[in-house]
């Protein structure tokens, strides 16, 4: 497969708006198919970014927001490895409708693209896996992520390939850094959806 063809690999990479993201969530997940796609693509960001987490943190009882949580898959990885005390935030009361019971402390349904409810420095840690992709959140969410975590709080998160550049996470991973709002801590290319040929980029960073 062409890796410069990320754009046409999944169909909904071709959407834009918000409200055809959000009906194709009311769609995907119906007889949990989201789930089942998931397993027969070998989805690994949740996997790979959660090991990636578990490497910078020791204490399993940070207050952690899942942004993007979806339906669970990344609270799944991060119970697995101890971590409790979690927020899963998402847009998609569809998706929120599919995590298991008791797998986070709170579920909330918010947009990323716009300001958050919490206080400042409130989170010691987030991690968002498969949510900085097409059509989905945007880069400038960062700024507004990096408002609620603590000083030296730490974000993990993953950017798909296909819009790294074009999203120009590229250019805002580099401005946060020159403004000295966090240091990279790790930036690396990883898999990510194994069976559709699609990598991301996975990032740790620590707020300053
Ligand atoms: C590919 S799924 C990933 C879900 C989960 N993190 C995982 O790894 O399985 C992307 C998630 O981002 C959510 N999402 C997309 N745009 C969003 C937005 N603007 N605000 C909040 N959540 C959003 C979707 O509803 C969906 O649950």
């Amino acid at each position: 497969m062409n890796k410069s063809n990320t754009d046409n690999k999944i169909p909904i990479y071709q959407l834009e708006s918000k409200e055809k993201v959000l009906d194709y969530y009311i769609k995907w997940t119906q007889n949990n198919q989201y789930n089942e796609d998931m397993l027969d693509w070998n989805y690994s960001g949740p996997k790979n970014a959660t090991e990636m987490f578990n490497k910078y943190i020791n204490d399993k009882s940070i207050f952690i927001m899942d942004a993007g949580c979806g339906t669970g898959l990344v609270g799944e990885e991060l119970k697995k490895i101890g971590f409790k005390n979690i927020v899963g935030v998402d847009f998609s009361q569809e998706m929120l409708d599919l995590v298991p019971k008791d797998l986070y402390q709170k579920l909330e349904l918010a947009d990323l693209n716009k300001s958050l409810k919490y206080q400042n420095n409130i989170f010691d840690a987030i991690i968002c896996v498969g949510t900085f992709t097409y059509g989905h959140v945007k880069a400038h969410s960062l700024d507004e992520m990096l408002r609620v975590i603590k000083k030296d709080g730490l974000i993990c998160f993953t950017v798909n390939e296909g819009i790294y550049e074009k999203y120009q996470f590229n250019k805002k991973i580099t401005e946060l850094e020159n403004d000295k709002k966090w240091q990279v801590l790790e930036l690396k290319k990883s898999s990510y959806i194994i069976n559709k040929d699609i990598d991301a980029w996975l990032c740790i960073a620590k707020k300053i």
